[in-house]
C-alpha cells in the first residue's frame, strides 16, 4: 500500500514538473513572438500555387518599400523550399546548452529554415505530425529573432504544422496565395474558413500564375465573397521563373517592381 502511494505521488511530481517546463516553453514562445510586431502567414490550402515564391518576393518587396527588419520563418518543415529559392548554403548556428539558434542572413533578411539544418540539400525527413510540430515549437521557442516583420511560408493543408503555427506564432495576419483554377479556389476557401476558426485576420488575397492556363478573375471573386482585400494578380510569366532562377528579386525589376509596392502599400494600410 505504502509503495502505490509513493509511487502514485513521483508519478504526479513528475507530471507537475512537464506542465511547468512546458508553461516556460509557451511563454518563452509568446514573448519571442510578441517581439516581432507584424507576423505575416502566407497561406493557401492547395499545394504548388506559389505559397514559397510569394514569400520570398514579399519579404524583398518589405524591406525595400518599409525599410524595416525582415525575417523568414520556413514552416515547411519536410520540404523546405526557402533555402533552394534564396540560394542559402548556410548553416544554422546556436548554442544549444543556451536554447539559441541565429537565423541565416541572406540579402539583409534574416532566414530561419530546415533547409539549413540538412547536411545535403536533398535530405528526406518521413516524420509524423508531433515530430513535425515538434520541430515548429523548437525553433519558435529557440530562434532570437531582431525582426520588425516575420513573414512565414506555410506548407499546404489545415492541419498540423498550420495549427501549431496558428496557435503558437499567432500570427497579426494571413495572406491566402490561389491561383484561379477551381481546385486551388476550393482550398482557399478552405483556408479561410480556417482563418475565421482560429480567428487570425485575412489580410488579403493574391492571385498567383494568373493567366490563360489557370485562368484570372477567381482571386478577385473570392475576396469579394469572403470580404477581404484583394492583393493583386501575379501572372504565370517565363520571365518571373528566369528571375526566380537568377535570384532576382521582383520588386528590383521593371516589369514586377510597381505590382510589389502596391502589395506592400495595401498590407501596410
Ligand atoms: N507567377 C509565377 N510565374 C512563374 N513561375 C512561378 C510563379 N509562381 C510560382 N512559380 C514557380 O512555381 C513553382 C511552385 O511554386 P512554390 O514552390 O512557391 O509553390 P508552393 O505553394 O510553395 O508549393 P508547396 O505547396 O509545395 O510548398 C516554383 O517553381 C515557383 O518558382
Ligand atoms: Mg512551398
Amino acid at each position: 500500500m505504502e509503495t502505490k502511494k509513493t509511487l502514485l505521488k513521483e508519478k504526479f511530481e513528475e507530471n507537475r514538473k512537464a506542465f511547468a517546463e512546458q508553461m516556460k516553453q509557451q511563454q518563452t514562445i509568446f514573448s519571442n513572438m510578441n517581439s516581432i510586431k507584424k507576423r505575416i502567414a502566407v497561406w493557401s490550402g492547395k499545394g504548388g500555387v506559389g505559397k514559397t515564391f510569394f514569400t520570398v518576393q514579399l519579404a524583398y518587396a518589405l524591406k525595400k518599400f518599409t525599410k524595416k527588419r525582415i525575417g523568414i520563418l520556413d514552416a515547411d518543415i519536410d520540404c523546405p523550399n526557402i533555402t533552394k529559392i534564396m540560394k542559402i548554403d548556410e548553416k544554422l548556428k546556436g548554442m544549444q546548452n543556451e536554447n539559441l539558434i541565429y537565423p541565416v542572413e541572406k540579402n539583409g533578411l534574416q532566414v530561419v529554415s530546415m533547409g539549413s539544418v540538412f547536411q545535403k540539400e536533398d535530405d528526406t525527413v518521413t516524420w509524423r505530425g508531433p515530430m513535425i510540430s515538434g520541430t515548429i515549437t523548437q525553433f519558435l521557442l529557440m530562434v532570437k529573432w531582431a525582426v520588425d516583420y516575420l513573414v512565414i511560408d506555410m506548407p499546404p493543408g489545415t492541419s498540423d504544422a498550420p495549427l501549431t503555427v496558428a496557435q503558437q506564432v499567432k500570427p497579426t495576419g494571413l495572406i491566402i496565395v490561389t491561383t484561379s483554377e477551381p481546385m486551388a479556389l476550393l482550398d482557399a476557401r478552405r483556408s479561410l474558413k480556417f482563418a475565421e476558426i482560429m480567428k487570425i485576420p485575412v489580410l488579403g488575397i493574391v492571385e498567383n500564375m494568373s493567366g490563360d492556363i489557370f485562368g484570372k478573375g477567381g482571386g478577385t471573386k473570392l475576396a469579394e465573397e469572403f470580404n477581404v482585400p484583394f492583393f493583386g494578380s501575379i501572372p504565370l510569366d517565363k520571365k518571373i521563373q528566369k528571375y526566380v532562377q537568377t535570384g532576382t528579386p521582383l520588386c528590383e525589376t521593371k516589369e514586377y517592381g510597381e505590382l510589389f509596392e502596391e502589395i506592400v502599400g495595401k498590407l501596410e494600410k
